[in-house]
């Protein structure tokens, strides 16, 4: 039975004539990946710049028309989230932080001179949807119900200025491991043939033109036998900034003290709400926890001397992966043994925990669904 029947405060309601049978979404459920199933919902909301947002609608998941003049076809205005939707202990469903990705995806909304959503209206959006699809939200730790927000401009004409017509939706996946190989770790390209983002571009903004121009990186580090590009900064190629999807940590010895590093954000980076929660949750288990500039050399040195034990990446869909060899034009190097490291594993074991409500929430990251 579907939990809605009426409108909420913002979105009509309209019911899919032939419901997926519990057995057959059990069936789609089966062995998940990331990003290949899909719920049977989404939420449509239009935007128009003479009436602001409007209503709207909890449909069917299915095709999108659009004009094929739409602006978002030729100059791309597309902006992106991700976060997830949590089963806890007791049944109930929670999210992690969705406030953020909400303020996230106005700070890319500003950047590609789209309209802003209400925080409010985000959230409700996603609440309402998850609700609908509580069964689609599955148990185990470490899986979940992936929510991808998106807005694309609609309006059909030529002119290269901001679109004044646009959509946001938001569609739902229930996912497993991001990798493949589910945590085992991964085997990295340093990319020096591209750059991701440079001062003044939109290396901070999630929109979908970040990712099409990484994909021939992606393809050159698959090539070299790759998971992943480790992207370098754009002017002196020689800091790291992150990675494909994920931003990247470092874990050092440093005067009989365990600290976590990650790369401080420049602008060209983008603010992980994972990395953010790290540095925070790193702190609260007793490690030094710091933002800095770290480059290749310094990686390598460190490695060589001892002072670097671990290397990991983290994002929402990949959670905490562990980084264990390193490969570039110049040769390769690997960062304990190989081996998935004791921090990272137990920060990813600590952010799981509270993520499925095992674990105290004590800075109230947890959003109460459904
Ligand atoms: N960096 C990039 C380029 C990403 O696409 C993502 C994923 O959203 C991240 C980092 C990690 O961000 P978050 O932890 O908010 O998922
Ligand atoms: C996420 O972690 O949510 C991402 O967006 C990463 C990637 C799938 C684009």
């Amino acid at each position: 039975m579907s939990p809605f029947t009426a409108p909420t405060a913002h979105l009509d309601i309209q019911l899919a004539p032939q419901p997926i049978t519990p057995e057959e979404r059990i069936q789609r459920m089966q062995g998940l990946g990331f990003g290949k199933v899909f719920t049977e919902y989404m939420v449509v909301i239009p935007y128009s710049e003479a009436g602001g947002w409007g209503r709207g609608v909890l449909k069917p998941y299915g095709p999108i028309q659009l004009d094929p003049a739409a602006s978002v076809l030729h100059y791309g205005q597309a902006i992106f989230e991700g976060f997830k939707a949590y089963r806890q202990p007791d049944g109930h469903v929670k999210t992690f932080r969705p406030e953020a990705n909400a303020n996230r995806f106005n700070a890319s909304a500003r950047r590609l001179a789209m309209p802003e959503i209400p925080v409010e209206l985000f959230v409700e959006a996603a609440d309402t949807l998850i609700s609908q699809e509580r069964d689609w939200v599955p148990s185990a730790i470490g899986e979940s119900l992936y929510l991808r927000p998106f807005m694309i401009a609609t309006a059909a004409e030529l002119g290269v200025k901001p679109s004044n017509e646009y959509l946001f939706i938001i569609i739902a996946s229930p996912s497993g491991a991001y990798f493949a190989q589910g945590v085992k770790p991964v085997t990295v390209w340093i990319s020096e043939n591209y750059v991701r983002a440079a001062p003044g571009g939109t290396g901070s903004a999630k929109c979908a033109g970040n990712y099409a121009a990484s994909l021939i990186a992606q393809k050159e580090a698959k090539e070299a036998g790759c998971d992943q590009v480790v992207w370098l900064d754009a002017v002196q190629r020689r800091y790291v900034e992150e990675m494909g999807g994920m931003n990247i940590f470092f874990v050092y010895q440093e005067g009989g003290k365990t600290v976590v590093v990650t790369p401080v954000l420049t602008g060209t980076l983008l603010p992980g709400i994972t990395r953010l929660t790290l540095l925070e949750l790193a702190k609260s288990m007793g490690y030094g926890a710091e933002e800095r500039r770290i480059s290749v050399e310094d990686w390598q040195t460190a490695l060589k001397d001892g002072s670097m034990t671990e290397a990991f990446a983290c994002g929402t869909a990949a959670v905490i992966t562990p980084i264990g060899v390193v490969k570039s034009n110049h040769g390769q190097w690997v960062i304990n043994g190989g081996e998935a490291g004791p921090v990272a594993t137990r920060l990813r074991k600590a952010l799981l925990d509270l993520q499925h409500g095992v674990a105290p929430d004590p800075n109230h990251w947890l959003h109460e669904v459904c």
